[in-house]
């Protein structure tokens, strides 16, 4: 049988996870106090995604947390717990996705925010926790020109610990973005930085085509309804593209009814090359440890199949070779 120990003992990476997912209930009582607010309902329920109304709700309330980080004291204590938080998952190496209009108290000042984020990292890696690297992202209702202007604001600033480019947010209230983005995600590319796209959650199969065909996507966050086209299977197989798959938040947030409904197992069956990862782990209520003994008993894994998970997790991420050998 599959436990949470056994899961937490495997050297492992997670590839998509939010900075703005972090924040505890502690977190957010200190931080709502040193800014003079009120939490904006009860705490014993704060985090029931019931009360959010699906994606849409939920980005708002992400909107609501990270707008109480002011300091930069603050926003490097956050990575640190960050970082900490993984660490007690197992978790070695983290690629974190950052979107930086949810931190609004630092519109104008992204890469003071990106320093201070590294700050805590640093510290983190410093005291044996696991490394943290940063992907970037746009959000899904940002122009075309606002994504060209955040792509080039990296190139020049070339802040510490960021890897990739990112696109998050709701699909189904921006609709589709592939060609809005594609100038700001090639010159990402030409420019040295990876990049990873949601898509497959709140679109069908036609936003992961975008994804790969569009965006250059080299990881697709969530992709999960590539399972409702053969073709789109075939060519993540083909052309080696994981999926960043996170059935608790597929779950939460509506995209499927129960575990045995999800396709993660399908699309393992297939072959794609699928990580599991928690997307948000506070507010959503879990660990990652928890995510995989609970698939593992979905699906009837052992022991090798985790193992696969794990060592896939860091070969899909973009940790550096060192790093990555050493966690082989
Ligand atoms: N989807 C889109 N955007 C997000 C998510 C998600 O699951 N979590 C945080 N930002
Ligand atoms: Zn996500």
């Amino acid at each position: 049988r599959i436990d949470e120990a056994l899961v937490r003992a495997l050297p492992k990476a997670e590839v998509h996870v939010h900075l703005e997912g972090g924040f505890s209930l502690v977190d957010l009582m200190e931080l709502s106090k040193a800014a003079g607010e009120e939490l904006p309902g009860p705490a014993a329920t704060i985090f029931d995604v019931s009360t959010h109304d699906g994606l849409g709700g939920f980005l708002d309330f992400l909107d609501w947390e990270c707008g109480l980080v002011r300091t930069p004291e603050q926003a490097a204590r956050h990575a640190y717990s960050f970082a900490a938080r993984e660490t007690s998952s197992g978790v070695r190496y983290a690629d974190v996705i950052v979107n930086p209009t949810h931190w609004n108290a630092w519109a104008g000042r992204v890469p003071h925010l990106l320093d201070a984020f590294a700050a805590g990292f640093d510290e983190a890696e410093q005291d044996g926790l696991a490394v943290v690297n940063l992907c970037v992202s746009l959000l899904r209702q940002q122009s075309a020109g606002e994504a060209v202007e955040l792509v080039e604001l990296l190139a020049e600033h070339r802040p510490a610990r960021v890897v990739a480019l990112s696109v998050d947010g709701d699909e189904a209230a921006a609709g589709r973005t592939g060609e809005k983005f594609a100038q700001a995600f090639t010159l990402a590319r030409d420019r040295g930085f990876h990049r990873t796209v949601h898509a497959g959650e709140s679109s069908g199969p036609e936003g992961v085509w975008d994804a790969v065909r569009l965006l250059h996507a080299e990881r697709v966050d969530h992709g999960v309804r590539a399972a409702e086209d053969p073709a789109l299977i075939e060519h993540l197989v083909r052309e080696g593209i994981s999926l960043g798959v996170c059935p608790r938040s597929n779950l939460a947030l509506g995209v499927y009814r129960d575990w045995v409904d999800h396709p993660l197992e399908a699309l393992r069956e297939a072959g794609v090359r699928v990580t599991l990862n928690t997307d948000d782990p506070a507010p959503l209520g879990t660990t990652l440890e928890a995510d995989w003994a609970v698939a593992a008993g979905v699906f009837g894994w052992d022991l090798g199949v985790l193992r696969d998970f794990a060592r896939t997790s860091v070969e899909v991420s973009f940790a550096p070779p060192e790093l990555k050998a050493a966690l082989l």
